[in-house]
């Protein structure tokens, strides 16, 4: 079975991911820093796999190390070229997210993905491997237009980190015009929650979040002590701003699908939404958290956040017809497996760190 390497395998996308492919017979290598994250979602991943320690060994190798490293990379390609087991493909997840610290750190945020992945694709090219499944992200689309949003809306990210993903994108379609061998598919994915439903492994932000679902999950533990909502005038039904939120299960499938189908076409650069095609507003999200983990949310209505949007919802129908790929859970589940995770891991994996 063909072998891979995973760039932030360790995150919260990464490990589901990982899974998912582990599922599917293939065999990784899962390079991380953990400068967000950590080696208890590993040993996790391991443990829901349900493999044996032997094929664990044989299967699911961990490097520790940072991709704006030539040597690192370099020696993680020729070690599994030299054991006759060379890598096939990468799935490059590794990379900073936070659209706040981006503005605070642009350069930071340059670094790391733009040259991180720059590093990446060289080792890449030295090494022979040309197929790629890249973690792009809507929020390129900036303020999009009109919704939904399909691939060929105009890119205008209004942060440096979405500029960073448009700028990596660009590279990427560069590559392709001077060697035509390679296979990538860029994935902009809308708004990835929930967590695994074993509730072994999800979202684990380190210090206080600043996304919907980590907020409303420490409200409900009373960590924090009231959702602030962003915005009660925006031209949405009920006021509140709206999302295309995608459980990470079937996000995670998108990536099996995605690699499938790059494995088995003529090489290209595919760029495709992954999204359910459904909005959900800020209510319509607390409202079903309410009846899921039983009990009445604080909230209240403040300022619109700055550089939010009213509505962003995907066109999906590029992945259906591509990938035969569509989501398939619904909010509930996004909430229940969300806030199943929170309340066995009251403190992400902080308590097993400790052991
Ligand atoms: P995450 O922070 O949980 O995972 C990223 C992983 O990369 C972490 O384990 C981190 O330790 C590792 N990493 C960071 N810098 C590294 C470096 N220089 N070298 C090696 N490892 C490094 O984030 P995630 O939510 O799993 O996101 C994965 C990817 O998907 C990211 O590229 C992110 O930009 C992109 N993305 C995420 C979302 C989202 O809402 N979660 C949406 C769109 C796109
Ligand atoms: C969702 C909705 C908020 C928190 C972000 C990144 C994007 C991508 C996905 C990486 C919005 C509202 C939120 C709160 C609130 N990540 N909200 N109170 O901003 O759509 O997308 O994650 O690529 O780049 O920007 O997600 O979860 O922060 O917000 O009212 O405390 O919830 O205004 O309408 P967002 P989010």
């Amino acid at each position: 079975m063909a072998k891979l390497l995973i760039t932030g395998g360790a995150g919260f996308i990464g490990t589901h991911t990982s899974l998912v492919l582990l599922e599917a017979g293939y065999d990784l290598i899962i390079l991380d820093s953990f400068i967000n994250s950590s080696p208890i979602a590993l040993k996790r991943v391991s443990q829901i796999s349900g493999l044996n320690s032997t094929e664990l060994a044989r299967r699911l190798k961990t490097y520790t190390g940072d991709i704006r490293d030539l040597d690192f990379l370099e020696n993680i390609f020729k070690t599994c070229g030299q054991e006759g087991n060379p890598i096939d493909a990468v799935i490059h997840f590794a990379g900073l997210k936070s659209v706040d610290e981006s503005v605070k750190n642009p350069l930071l945020y340059w670094d790391v993905n733009l040259n991180g992945t720059k590093t990446l694709l060289t080792a890449m090219e030295k090494n022979n491997c040309r197929t790629i499944v890249f973690s792009s992200s809507a929020t390129i689309y900036g303020k999009a237009q009109s919704i939904p949003i399909q691939e060929t809306a105009k890119i205008q990210p209004i942060n440096p980190y979405g500029k960073t993903k448009a700028a990596i994108e660009n590279i990427l379609s560069d590559l392709t015009g001077i060697n035509p061998n390679w296979r990538i598919a860029c994935l902009r994915y809308f708004n990835p929650v929930g967590a695994h439903p074993t509730g072994l492994i999800g979202e684990n932000p380190l210090g206080t979040p600043n996304n919907l679902f980590p907020v409303i999950n420490q409200v409900a533990i009373n960590k924090l002590k009231v959702l602030k909502i962003f915005g009660g005038d925006w031209p949405t039904p009920d006021k509140t701003a709206m999302r295309d939120y995608i459980h990470i299960m079937d996000l995670a499938e998108g990536h099996l699908a995605a690699l499938n189908y790059l494995q088995n076409s003529t090489p290209e650069l595919i760029t495709l939404n992954l999204g359910s095609g459904k909005g959900y507003s800020v209510l319509e999200v607390v409202s079903e958290y309410q009846k899921v983990c039983r009990k009445k949310l604080p909230f209240e209505v403040v300022n619109r956040r700055q550089g939010d949007s009213a509505i962003s919802i995907a066109d999906p129908s590029k992945a259906l017809t591509k990938l035969g790929w569509q989501t398939k859970r619904t909010l509930n589940e996004m909430v229940r497996d969300g806030w199943n995770w929170q309340v066995k891991n009251p403190k992400g994996y902080l308590e097993e760190e400790r052991k």
